[in-house]
């Protein structure tokens, strides 16, 4: 029976049991930041288990595509686990509970699939003596066969690290003794590959806090998971996964593409089998390898892979060439993979190359290192530098090391790593100023006036009455109220938007009768907006001048700056969509900076931007402003956002509320950021930079509006310049200077064979000054020549005749 067959038998089974078929959610876990990948069949359902949402169905069953790699380094070396496989499961939201779900599972086992009863082993929590009884008593499982074990073993979940969890009972298959460890007390949950899961029945009726306080269930239920390929495996009584039809053709072309057995390699052929299934379903997905995240879990499985192959002498790319392969062995249940395969390839090419490069010098300082050791531990210091200077990822390091037999101080290199990111901190802009806040003075204003929170009313208005709550001197140790320097204030409310999601603080000023300032900057402190200017008037003195003790002044954003931002950060959102279109789905923001005079815009893709795309990426973009269309802005949960399909970014913190930004149906992001009210207003976007930024992320620069305008008319000028020079119409200056190039070139091929053959006719003369010391002919004069091959050309003529010469 292959794969295909054995989900629809099991689909078949519980649909006839009045269960609601559901298909495969992706990989990428929809509005579920706890989790990077989905990695089991529940995850999908999580929140019909806690009531959060309304049941659309109580019953469900499906074949979800996980990704795990919590058991990476098991992977390859054990016969029974994988970092991507299916999951079939059936689900009971607030329906049946635990007879239904051991009867089914008992029925499907023995009498759909037929695999043997004395092969079969139960586990159950030590303290669920339901589910024991219901095993002894209602399915007639022998005591011997049913093991009670410990919450290590028989307690699931959450995923995540919160949500639904609960006891579970699991069901064993004996593969036998021969693939077991031997030892006498091999049982069911033991390490070895004898006792294999097939299913593990869980029955969620916890919901857990993040900090581990466990809460009943609204609709306690069933969360089945059994493993499509072990489930095949053991019907079809193999004793590896890797036995199996579905990873069968690619082992061969591995065998093919390495000219080596896998009888001989089996465990680096079955990691890259395992590892390449796992690119391929992500990349497929649109996730990249990167340096964070998701990105980087896929980043250290292709590196896996590719340093057992590097291991075993294999110095090309070529995980690339098995996409394919995964694609067709997978394409009746998966035909994206079809449409996707050179796409796919092509990412995992241009990272396979980067790594390489990486690998080479990386082995190289590693191998120095460890010849160097005079204890068998690599110290984290090492490790660090590994790292920092060579990009070798710690997990290599550390499997690395294993191989030779060394210890990796961990914990050492962690602490480095965050004495990095400390010294990343402190660099940054506020930590470092360490001067006391001035409150504002309860002598004048009758009461201390407090303030935790600054209330931001800039997206629809550029001006407001505040109070300012507190401020600061941040060039002094004490504060100087008369220095007409640098001030930080903090307002309780503000119209200026402080710096965040790449788009730079608001700069303006703030005023009343007595007092103003020339804010260049806002930055954010936790919840209060802190403005950054000088004093242009007034004396904050707090006795003398009231208005520093919480009265009120006027904060006005300089309008144009705002809008010139407004249209980038417009144009950026823009300029993600029209990557991502041109591109490929792969491309996610990385980072942007969105100033009033520029857009920095970083993201993941493999390779330079050609010519052509680069002009589709900008007339695409150019036809969207001049559509105009209408830029929307609401607030919403972040679980409705995401599922409408709005982009959030990996890593990013949402609240509760999230504010989408929604440009036709060309764009809806999650953004905090301030943008124009029709895509007209940009006037016109021009790109004028790409470049690389580290492997897999590109950068591109571009302007809009005045800027763009004012860039256009340089590159005008210029141009009108160079055909004056030349004295052609600016349309004929590439002609014209096409011409003076290739009439340059000849001109100096001329002068070069006149100049050689000059300077041959003078061998004769030079020849005639050579003189001899002791057998050594010595020959000194001066050339006339501008040119190198003159040179040598002249200097094997000159030693014609000669057995040993020197030159200089
Ligand atoms: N959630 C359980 C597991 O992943 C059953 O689906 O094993």
């Amino acid at each position: 029976m292959n794969l295909q067959e054995l989900r629809a038998l099991f689909i078949e089974f519980f649909s006839a049991r009045s269960h609601t078929v559901v298909p495969s959610a992706g990989l990428i876990p929809t509005g579920d930041p706890t989790l990077l990948f989905t990695s089991a069949g529940m995850v999908q359902f999580k929140k019909m288990w806690s009531g959060e949402v309304s049941l659309p169905f109580t019953r469900v069953v499906s074949c979800q595509k996980c990704l795990r790699a919590s058991d990476i380094e098991q992977v390859g070396k054990s016969l029974r686990h994988l970092t991507f496989f299916e999951m079939l499961g059936n689900f009971s939201f607030g329906d049946y509970f635990k007879h239904e779900a051991i009867e089914w599972a008992a029925e499907f086992v023995t009498k759909v699939i037929h695999l043997p009863q004395d092969k079969l082993y139960i586990s159950v929590l030590d303290e669920d003596e339901e589910s024991y009884n219901i095993w002894k008593n209602e399915i007639g499982m022998s005591d011997s066969r049913i093991y009670k074990l410990g919450k290590e073993h028989n307690f699931w979940g959450p995923a995540g690290g919160r949500g639904p969890c609960g006891p579970c009972s699991e069901i064993y298959y004996d593969l036998g003794k021969e693939v077991g460890c031997g030892k006498l007390d091999c049982k069911p949950g033991c390490e070895c590959d004898r006792f294999i899961e097939i299913w593990n029945l869980v029955f969620p009726q916890y919901d857990a806090a993040p900090e581990g306080t466990l809460k009943p269930l609204k609709n306690r239920g069933i969360d089945t998971g059994a493993g499509l390929e072990r489930l095949a495996l053991v019907m079809e009584n193999k004793k590896s996964l890797f036995e199996l039809e579905v990873f069968k053709p690619i082992i061969v072309e591995i065998e093919q593409l390495f000219s080596m057995k896998y009888e001989e390699n089996k465990t680096t052929f079955n990691i890259i089998a395992d590892h390449i299934r796992a690119l391929t379903f992500a990349i497929a997905e649109g996730i990249y390898p990167s340096n964070i995240g998701r990105g980087y879990l896929l980043r250290h499985i292709l590196r896996r892979a590719q340093t057992c192959a590097f291991e075993m002498g294999i110095k090309n790319p070529f995980l690339y060439k098995l996409v394919p392969v995964v694609a067709e062995v997978m394409r009746d249940q998966y035909p994206e993979l079809i449409e996707r395969r050179e796409s796919v390839s092509l990412v995992v090419k241009s990272e396979e190359e980067n790594f390489l490069r990486t690998l080479d010098k990386g082995t190289e300082v590693f191998n120095q290192v460890i010849s160097e050791a005079n204890t068998c531990t690599l110290s984290g210091e090492n490790i660090f530098k590994l790292y920092d200077t060579y990009g070798f990822p710690p997990e290599l390091t550390y499997e690395l090391a294993k191989g030779k037999g060394f210890e990796s101080n961990k914990l050492e290199f962690e602490k480095l790593m965050e004495l990095q990111k400390e010294r990343a901190r402190t660099a940054s802009k506020f930590e470092a100023k360490d001067v006391e806040w001035q409150v504002a003075n309860p002598a004048t204003s009758g009461e201390v006036f407090k303030c935790n929170h600054t209330e931001f009313v800039g997206y629809d208005t550029l001006t407001t009455k505040a109070k300012i709550v507190k401020w600061r001197n941040p060039q002094s140790p004490t504060p100087n109220p008369q220095s007409p320097s640098l001030f930080e204030l903090v307002l309780d409310r503000t119209t200026f938007y402080a710096e965040s999601g790449g788009q730079v603080g608001d700069c303006g000023r703030i005023y009343n009768d007595n007092l103003e300032f020339d804010i260049t900057d806002t930055q954010k402190l936790g919840d209060l907006y802190v403005h950054l200017g000088s004093l242009k008037r007034g004396n904050i003195n707090t006795v003398e001048n009231p208005a520093a003790s919480g009265d009120d002044v006027i904060c006005e954003v300089d309008k144009s700056r705002r809008k010139a931002i407004e249209r980038n950060h417009t144009g950026t959102h823009l300029l993600h969509s029209a990557l991502r279109k041109v591109l490929g789905n792969w491309v996610h923001q990385e980072g942007s900076l969105v100033e009033p005079d520029r857009i920095r815009f970083d993201f993941t893709h493999f390779k330079p931007i050609e010519q052509q795309e680069m002009e589709k990426i900008e007339h695409l973009i150019n036809n969207w402003i001049l559509e105009n269309i209408k830029v929307e802005i609401s607030a919403t949960s972040y679980e409705e956002a995401v599922k409408e399909g709005a982009i959030a970014i990996f890593g990013e913190k949402y609240g509760e509320k999230v504010r989408v930004v929604q440009i036709g149906d060309i764009s809806t992001e999650l953004c905090a950021g301030t943008h124009i009210r029709a895509t007209g207003e940009i006037g016109i976007l021009k790109i004028i930079a790409e470049s690389s930024v580290h492997a897999g992320i590109r950068r591109i620069e571009a302007i809009t509006g005045d800027y763009a305008l004012q860039w256009l008319n340089k590159y005008e000028s210029e141009l009108k310049a160079i055909s004056n020079k030349l004295g052609v119409p600016v349309f004929e200056t590439q002609q014209k200077v096409n011409a003076l190039i290739e009439s340059e070139t000849r001109l100096k091929n001329r002068l070069s064979q006149f100049e050689q053959t000059q300077i041959l006719g003078l061998v004769p003369e030079i020849l005639s000054k050579k003189q001899r010391v002791k057998d050594i002919s010595v020959l000194v004069a001066e050339i006339p020549s501008s040119n190198i091959d003159t040179l040598r050309l002249l200097a094997d003529k000159l030693r014609e005749g000669e057995k040993r010469v020197g030159v200089i």
